[in-house]
C-alpha cells in the first residue's frame, strides 16, 4: 500500500523540469533588499511569487508596504481542526560584489553541472521556493493539503529586518500559527541537520574625523594622528591574543555550554576537514577551549566586515586622510541582549577613543538569539521526514548565522520554529552561489513529508 505522500512525490519528480525553470524566473529579479538603486526589482520580486502563490491555489495573498520592503503573505486554511504551520523565507539577496568573482551573470540562473546558479538560489529564494513547490505537488496531486498553512516572505532579512517586529505585532492574528518553520542555511553532503538555535546579530559603525582636509604628509607628518592610525589601534584592541572579545561585559550572559549539550554538538561531526572545505582557510582561529562547531554557533563574535579611509588607487600618493571608517557586527548567543551589547560596545570605543580625532559609534540594527526544543512533535516530524528523504537520521546543530524572525516570532508569539535546511553551504553571501539540483528535489520530498507527519501529529 501507498503511504499518503506518494503521489505528490510522483507529481513533484515529473514536474521537476517545470519548477526549475519557474525557479529560474524567479531568479532572475535581482532582489537585492540593501541597495536602493534595486528598490523596483525588490518591488516584482514580491509580485511575482505572490502571483505564484495564487497560482498554485493559496489564498488570502497579500503584500504588505512597510516603511523597508513589503512583506508577502498567503495561507490555505483547509480544516479548522488541522494544526497551522507558518513557512518563513526572504525573498531578498545579498549584494553580488565583487562580480567579477563570478564565472556566471550573478542573476543568469543558469542550469550548469547539476546546480541551478544565482545570487539567492540557496539563500534563500530556491529554499522557500521548495515548500512551494511542495504545497503546489500536495495540492495538485491529491486537492487538499493535510495540514493548514500560512506563508510570510520577508523582502529584507539580509539588510537587518527592520520592520519584523512592527508588523508581528500589527498582524500577530493574521500570523497566529501552531509552529513554525524555516529552510535556511546548510546541511552537509547526504546528512541532514536540524538546527536548534540560531545566533543573533548587533550592526556598528565607527567613524573617524581627523583633520579638515586631507592633509600633505610631508607637509604635517608626525604632527597629526592619521585617522586610518587611529582606528585600526582601536580595531586592534577588540580581541585579546586568544581570540576572546576584550569589550567589558561582553560575555556576563553568555549561557555555559554544559557537557550533555557538548555530547550533542560533537555528534554531529563537524571535522577540521569539512571546516577547511567549507572555508578553503589552513588554520583555524578562535577561542581555544571551544571546538570549531562550539565557537560558530555557541559562542558570540566580533567581526569588523569593512574598513575604508585613505588613497586606495594604484602607485603612491602621500596623504594624510581626514576621515577612516569601519563597519562591525558582533554574533550573539543566549542570553545575550542586542541593545545591551550595542551600549557596551559603544562605551568600550569611546574609551579607546584618542583626544586627537573625533570617533563616533553608529548602531544600526539587532536580532536577538534563539534557542528551540529539540523534542517536540514538530521536531520529530521533521527528523522522521529527513530520515526517509536522506536514509540518514539528522543530527542536531547550532546554526551561526542570524534570523531575525525567529527570535522575534519566539518573543511576541511564543512560536517555535522547527529549521530545516535544504541545501549546503552554496557559496551564500559568496561568488558564484547555488542549489544543487538534487537538494532541490530532495528538498521539495522532505517538505512534502513533513506536511503529512505534521498532521499526523
Ligand atoms: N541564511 C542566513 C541565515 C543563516 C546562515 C542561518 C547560516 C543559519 C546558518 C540569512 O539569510 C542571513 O544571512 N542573515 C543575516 C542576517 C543579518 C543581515 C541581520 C546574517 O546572518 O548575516
Ligand atoms: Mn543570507
Amino acid at each position: 500500500m501507498s503511504t499518503p505522500p506518494s503521489l505528490p512525490i510522483a507529481y513533484a519528480h515529473k514536474n521537476l523540469p517545470t519548477y526549475l525553470a519557474q525557479l529560474q524566473e524567479y531568479l532572475r529579479i535581482p532582489s537585492i533588499s540593501t541597495l536602493p538603486e534595486n528598490k523596483a526589482d525588490i518591488e516584482r520580486a514580491a509580485h511575482w511569487i505572490a502571483t505564484e502563490m495564487r497560482r498554485i491555489g493559496l489564498d488570502n495573498i497579500q503584500i504588505f508596504p512597510t516603511d523597508g520592503h513589503p512583506f508577502v503573505f498567503a495561507e490555505k486554511i483547509n480544516t479548522p481542526n488541522a494544526s497551522t504551520v507558518l513557512i518563513y523565507g526572504h525573498y531578498d539577496v545579498q549584494p553580488v560584489d565583487p562580480v567579477d568573482k563570478w564565472d556566471r551573470a550573478p542573476f543568469s540562473g543558469d542550469i550548469a553541472e547539476g546546480k541551478i546558479w544565482a545570487r539567492g538560489a540557496s539563500d534563500n529564494k530556491g529554499q522557500h521556493f521548495v515548500h512551494l513547490k511542495a504545497i503546489e505537488s500536495i495540492l495538485a496531486a491529491e486537492g487538499n493539503l493535510p495540514i493548514n498553512i500560512k506563508i510570510l516572505l520577508e523582502g529584507e532579512e539580509e539588510s537587518g529586518s527592520a520592520e519584523m517586529d512592527p508588523f508581528l505585532i500589527a498582524n500577530k492574528r493574521l500570523l497566529r500559527a501552531d509552529s513554525g518553520v524555516i529552510s535556511d542555511g546548510a546541511m552537509r553532503v547526504g546528512q541532514p541537520l536540524l538546527a536548534y538555535g540560531l545566533r543573533g546579530v548587533v550592526a556598528m559603525d565607527i567613524h573617524i574625523q581627523g583633520p579638515a582636509r586631507d592633509l600633505h604628509s610631508g607637509s604635517f607628518g608626525g604632527t597629526v594622528l592619521n585617522p586610518i592610525q587611529a582606528l585600526t589601534d582601536i580595531l586592534s584592541q577588540l580581541h585579546d591574543e586568544t581570540g576572546r572579545v576584550t569589550i567589558p561585559g561582553f560575555y556576563d550572559r553568555v549561557r555555559t555550554l554544559l557537557v550533555p549539550e557538548r555530547d550533542l554538538l560533537a555528534q554531529s561531526g563537524y571535522t577540521l576537514d569539512q571546516w577547511q572545505k567549507d572555508t578553503g582557510a589552513w588554520h583555524p582561529w578562535g577561542e581555544p577551549d571551544f571546538t570549531l562547531l562550539e565557537r560558530i554557533g555557541a559562542r558570540p563574535t566580533c567581526e569588523i566586515n569593512g574598513i575604508w579611509g585613505g588613497f586606495q588607487g594604484e602607485g603612491v600618493k602621500t596623504v594624510i586622510p581626514s576621515t577612516a571608517g569601519a563597519k562591525v557586527t558582533m554574533r550573539l548567543v543566549p542570553h545575550q541582549d542586542p541593545n545591551e551589547i550595542a551600549h557596551l560596545f559603544t562605551e568600550h570605543i569611546e574609551r579607546l577613543a584618542p583626544k586627537q580625532v573625533k570617533v563616533e559609534v553608529f548602531h544600526h540594527s539587532g536580532s536577538w538569539p534563539s534557542l528551540m526544543p529539540i523534542d517536540s512533535p514538530e521536531v520529530n516530524a521533521a527528523a522522521r521526514a529527513l530520515e526517509e528523504t536522506w536514509g540518514k537520521k539528522p543530527v542536531f546543530t547550532l546554526g551561526g548565522g542570524s534570523l531575525p524572525v525567529v527570535a522575534a516570532f519566539q518573543r511576541t508569539a511564543n512560536l517555535p520554529f522547527v529549521l530545516m535546511p535544504l541545501g549546503l553551504d552554496d557559496n551564500r553571501h559568496s561568488p558564484n552561489e547555488h542549489f544543487g539540483l538534487e537538494y532541490f528535489e530532495k528538498g521539495i520530498e522532505a517538505a512534502i513529508r513533513y506536511f503529512y507527519h505534521l498532521a499526523s501529529g
